[in-house]
C-alpha cells in the first residue's frame, strides 16, 4: 500500500473505522487478486491525489472564464491545462473533459449531433457494442431508432460488407463504432468512407483502445471520426471519466450538449486527474506499457488457445480478449465463478456465435503492476488448470496471492 493510501486510510480510521475496514478491505484484494476486468486498471499515486484533493470542493458549472460560480480561478487553470493536454495527445482541434463517464460522454455526442427519432447504426449489443448503443434498456434505445451491424459468425471479424449494406439501406444519420468487447483494430478509414458516402456523422466509441491510441499501440480514431468520445479509465489509467474530442466546427455545440444540455457543475477533483493522467500518458514510458499490454495480451491469448479455449477472431490487436472455455467443459458464467473463487477477477460477455456466455479478460492492470509475457504465459495454464478442474481452486489462490504479491499495485 501506498504512503498516500496509509494516509488516508488513517484518518479514515479514525473518524469512521467501518469505512476504512471498507477502503482497507478492497485495497487487500485489489493487491492480492488479479485485476482481468478489461475496463480496469492501476491509476497512479498523482492522479489518486488529484482525485482525493480540495478541488472536490469546488463548484465550478460552465466552462474556463465563463462560469456560473466565483473563485474558479485555480480550477479554471486545471480544466485548461486538461483540455490542452487532451488535444495534444491525440491530435484534436478540440476537447471537452468534462463527461462524468464514457456514457455521458455518447449522451452528449448524441444529443450534439441528433433529435429524438434518427436513425443510428451500431455495432449490436449482442456482438459487443455498448448499452448506450441502442439497447432498449438505456436512454439510446428509447430515443433513437438504432440499426445493428455484427460481426462474421466465424471469424469474429466485423462484418464491413453488412455495416456498407445497412448504411446504404438504412441511410443513418450516425454511425457509431466502438465497442466493449472486439479486440481488433477498427478501420476507421472504411467507417468514414461509408459515413461521407451516405451523408451520416461517424462517431468513434472508443472508450476501450484511447490508453494504446495515447500510447502508439492502436489507430487514432481522431482524424476520421467526427466526434470521439472515450473514457479516461480503462487502459489509459486516468480517473473514471470520460472524454470527447471533435473538430473545432463542432466545439460549440459539444460543449453545450455536456454543459447545460446533458449534466451541470464540472467534477473539478477528476478532471485535474485527468489532466495529470494526460500528462503521464504523453510519456516515452507510457508508451512503453501500452505496447506491452498488447505484447501481454497476445501471449495470454496464444495461451488459452494452447489450452483449448477458442480464443474470439483467434487473438487480439488489443489489451482485449474474449474466448468461450466450452470446449474445457464449462460456460462463461460457471467459469467466471471458479476463476473468482481462484483470485481471477473477470468477466463474461455475449459471443458472435451462439447463446452461450464467454469471458471477457484484458491486460491493462497486471501490466501496470509490471507484469510481463512470461507471467501471462503462467497464467494462461493457471486458469485453464482451474476450469479444467485438475487445480483445486484454494490451489490456485495461493499461487495468484504469491504471484501478486511479487508485482504490487502500489510498491512502498
Ligand atoms: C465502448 C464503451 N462505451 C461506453 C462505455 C461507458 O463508460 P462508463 O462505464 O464510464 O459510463 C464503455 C465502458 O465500458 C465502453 O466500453
Amino acid at each position: 500500500m501506498s504512503v498516500t493510501h496509509t494516509l488516508e486510510a488513517d484518518v479514515l480510521r479514525r473518524q469512521d473505522p467501518e469505512l476504512a475496514d471498507i477502503l482497507l478491505g478492497e485495497s487487500d484484494r485489489q493487491a492480492t487478486t488479479l485485476q482481468l476486468v478489461a475496463a480496469e486498471n492501476f491509476t497512479s499515486p498523482a492522479v489518486l491525489a488529484a482525485l482525493g484533493s480540495p478541488l472536490a470542493n469546488k463548484y465550478a458549472e460552465g466552462y474556463p472564464g465563463a462560469r456560473y460560480h466565483g473563485g474558479c480561478e485555480m480550477v479554471d487553470v486545471a480544466e485548461r491545462l486538461a483540455v490542452e493536454r487532451a488535444k495534444a495527445l491525440f491530435g484534436a482541434e478540440h476537447a471537452n473533459v468534462q463527461s462524468h463517464s464514457g456514457s455521458s460522454a455518447v449522451l452528449a455526442a448524441y444529443a450534439a449531433l441528433l433529435r429524438p427519432g434518427d436513425t443510428v447504426l451500431a455495432l449490436g449489443l449482442p456482438y459487443g457494442g455498448h448499452l448506450t448503443h441502442g439497447s432498449p434498456a438505456n436512454f439510446s434505445g428509447r430515443w433513437f431508432d438504432f440499426v445493428g451491424y455484427g460481426v462474421d459468425a466465424e471469424t469474429g471479424l466485423i462484418d464491413y460488407d453488412q455495416v456498407r449494406t445497412l448504411a446504404r439501406n438504412h441511410r443513418p444519420k450516425a454511425i457509431v463504432c466502438g465497442s466493449i468487447a472486439y479486440p481488433r483494430h477498427i478501420d476507421y478509414a472504411f467507417f468514414r468512407d461509408i459515413a461521407d458516402e451516405v451523408g451520416a456523422y461517424l462517431i468513434a466509441d472508443a472508450a476501450h483502445p484511447m490508453g494504446l491510441v495515447a500510447g502508439g499501440a492502436a489507430p487514432n480514431p481522431v482524424p476520421y471520426a467526427d466526434v470521439v468520445c472515450a473514457t479516461t479509465h480503462k487502459v489509459l489509467r486516468g480517473p473514471r471519466g470520460g472524454m470527447i474530442l471533435c473538430g473545432s466546427d463542432l466545439a460549440e455545440r459539444i460543449d453545450r450538449a455536456v454543459f447545460p444540455f446533458t449534466q451541470g457543475g464540472a467534477q473539478m477533483h477528476t478532471i485535474a486527474a485527468k489532466a495529470v493522467a494526460f500528462g503521464e500518458a504523453a510519456t516515452p514510458a507510457f508508451a512503453a506499457y501500452a505496447h506491452q499490454v498488447v505484447a501481454n495480451a497476445r501471449m495470454l491469448a496464444a495461451g488459452l488457445a494452447a489450452e483449448g479455449l477458442v480464443v474470439t477472431t483467434g487473438g487480439t490487436d488489443t489489451h482485449l480478449i474474449t474466448a468461450d472455455p466450452a470446449p474445457l467443459g464449462v460456460d462463461g458464467r460457471d467459469a467466471r465463478g471458479r476463476l473468482a473463487a481462484a483470485g481471477m477477477v473477470l468477466d463474461c460477455c455475449a459471443l458472435p456465435h451462439g447463446d452461450a456466455r464467454g469471458l471477457r479478460l484484458g491486460t491493462a492492470a497486471v501490466t501496470t503492476q509490471g507484469m510481463g509475457e512470461g507471467e501471462m504465459a503462467w497464467l494462461a495454464a493457471l486458469l485453464a488448470g482451474v476450469l479444467r478442474g485438475e487445480t483445486e481452486s484454494q490451489k490456485a489462490r495461493e499461487e495468484v496471492r504469491e504471484l501478486a504479491g511479487r508485482f504490487p499495485p502500489y510498491p512502498g
